[in-house]
């Protein structure tokens, strides 16, 4: 991991009042930063404003540089261009020290020799904050996350689940301007993982805290999120709701990053009203805008938009079923249409679940779908 041990101490005491809150202004602002290590450019023209008490996400593939934008947040890394405000304020000569900012990484990270309690009071001692208001706050921080009386604890007597609230807890104490989360589920088991989403969502709302968190998951990025930054090489593909993102997918690679989509490549015909596919077949599409016949287009579906068997839709693929999986209720659904084979339907079950070589009919609608240029941008 790029994550440097330095990240994985807890934040350094801010100075009471050093960066007050901004009202109306962004809890966080990027203005076209680049950061490089050495010659590297990690981050290109990343331009974020980021609403007091919302929920971001910074959804991308390992090395896409989303560390590195939280460590240039939290003063872990220096900026090469650009700025950064945090609550109105330009915090490029801010030391880390003074930056108000909580911080929850993928490691627990907690002093294994200190029990909860003074994990927990870390960032409070640092800031001379008296031994009975303390005490007040750390308990009020363990009942935030579900661990109440767990003062005495050492971090070895519980588990990833419950280390990975300590560390919330340590990280939410101080009331940060801002608060921090790289990956902090990924260590954690399936099942906790999706406990773990609801729980920082609700305390984020209960604390009206803001919020930045990093994944490269991207149902973590839909459930949680209030908006998503989807990153790709160092630069941003997309921002927007966790809807906009899914349904209208701004390139290619939000497309295939945001879940399973169908790709069906084709040329215009019709002025952009319908699409010749490579497999011979004809669909209608509603383009925005007029298009010249002939240019190469794709044509984005998502498996949830493909209905199977009589059902609506003014656009029919028939294709054979190259593989099915029954999920209860639902079936997903592999098949080859005119020898593309990869065409994924995700659709309720009407009578049985169609088997491997049956023929098979889809219906999908033309606003169900996102059209793509060559350059995978898509036409709007
Ligand atoms: N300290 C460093 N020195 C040199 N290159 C780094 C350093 N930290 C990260 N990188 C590189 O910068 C890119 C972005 O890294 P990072 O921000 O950690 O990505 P992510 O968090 O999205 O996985 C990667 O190519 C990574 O190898
Ligand atoms: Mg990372």
């Amino acid at each position: 991991m790029p994550d440097s041990q330095e990240l994985s101490q807890p934040p350094r005491p801010a100075t009471a009042g050093a960066l007050s809150p901004g009202e109306e202004k962004p809890a966080v602002e990027f203005r076209d930063i680049d950061i490089a290590y050495g010659k590297f450019v990690a981050v290109r023209d990343f331009s974020l404003s980021i609403a007091k008490g919302s929920f971001v996400t910074l959804l991308g593939p390992s090395g896409c540089g989303k560390t590195t934008i939280l460590r240039s947040i939290a003063g872990l890394v220096d900026i090469s261009d650009g700025q950064i405000m945090i609550g109105g304020r330009r915090v490029d000569d801010v030391p880390i020290y003074k930056r108000n900012i909580g911080l929850v990484f993928q490691s627990y990270a907690l002093f294994p020799h200190k029990n909860v309690f003074d994990n927990v009071a870390f960032g409070l001692k640092y800031r001379n904050v008296p031994k009975p208001e303390i005490v007040r706050r750390v308990g009020q921080a363990l009942e935030m996350v579900r661990l109440p009386g767990s003062e005495k604890k050492l971090p070895s007597q519980l588990s990833g689940g419950q280390q990975q609230r300590i560390a919330l807890a340590r990280a939410i104490v101080f009331e940060p301007q801002v608060l921090l989360l790289d990956e902090p589920l990924s260590a954690l088991d399936a099942n906790m993982r999706e406990e773990m989403r609801v729980e920082i969502k609700k305390i984020q709302k209960e604390t009206g805290i803001t919020a930045i968190f990093v994944t490269h998951d991207q149902e973590e990025a839909l459930s949680m999120s209030d908006r998503i930054v989807v990153m790709n090489a160092g630069a941003v593909e997309q921002i927007g709701t966790p809807q906009e993102v899914y349904d209208t997918p701004a390139t290619a690679f939000v497309a295939n990053f945001l879940g399973k989509a169908n790709m069906l490549a084709g040329t215009v015909s019709r002025s952009g009203q319908a699409v010749v596919l490579a497999t011979g077949q004809t669909i209608n599409v509603a383009c925005p805008r007029p298009l010249a016949d002939g240019s190469k287009v794709t044509v984005v579906v998502r498996p949830q938009k493909l209905s199977v068997g009589a059902a609506a839709g003014a656009n029919r693929l028939s294709g054979r079923v190259v593989s099915a999986s029954y999920l209860g209720g639902s079936a997903i659904y592999e098949i080859d249409i005119g020898g593309q084979t990869n065409i994924r339907a995700n659709a309720p079950i009407s009578g049985r679940v169609l088997r491997e070589g049956e023929a098979i009919d889809l219906g999908f609608d033309p606003e169900g779908c996102v059209l793509l240029d060559e350059d995978g941008q898509r036409i709007s």
